[in-house]
């Protein structure tokens, strides 16, 4: 995890997206733009909340609210978590790499280009 000071500089350049449901955050993601690459990072919901579709749409709020110059996304996440990976897919992204982290864990790039309308 960032320390806070870290977690503060990388979102200066970044967006912060959260679901509300009455007063509870249920979901959030962040968007961290990179040149023409909108970073997707730290995609949570809320257990109570997951396998709704939550996260899918905020998976997708992050990709529409990056600014014009942004013509790709991507983002990392464990090679093992098939759920996500799973998520990521119908989403559109790709593998791109993957490396290993520890011996049990790989991390795993994906990307997608926008669509433009
Ligand atoms: C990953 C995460 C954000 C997904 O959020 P979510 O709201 O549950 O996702 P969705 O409801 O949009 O589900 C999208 C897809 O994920 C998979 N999925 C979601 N819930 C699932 C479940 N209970 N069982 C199996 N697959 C599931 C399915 O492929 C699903 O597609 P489908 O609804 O067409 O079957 C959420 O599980 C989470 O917060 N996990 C912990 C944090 C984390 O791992 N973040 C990712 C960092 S890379």
């Amino acid at each position: 995890m960032d320390d806070p000071a870290a977690t503060a500089a990388r979102l200066q350049r970044g967006i912060v997206l959260k679901a509300v449901a009455g007063t509870r955050i249920v979901g959030s993601v962040q968007l961290v733009v990179d040149d023409a690459v909108g970073l997707i990072e730290r995609l949570i919901v809320a257990p109570d909340w997951q396998g709704r579709g939550l996260g899918t749409r905020l998976l997708r709020a992050a990709e529409q609210i990056a600014p014009a110059e942004v013509t790709s996304y991507a983002l990392t996440t464990g090679g093992r978590s098939e759920r996500n990976l799973a998520l990521y897919r119908k989403a559109g992204y790709r593998e791109l790499s993957r490396e290993a982290q520890t011996p049990k864990v790989d991390l795993v790039l994906l990307g997608k280009r926008r669509r433009r309308k």
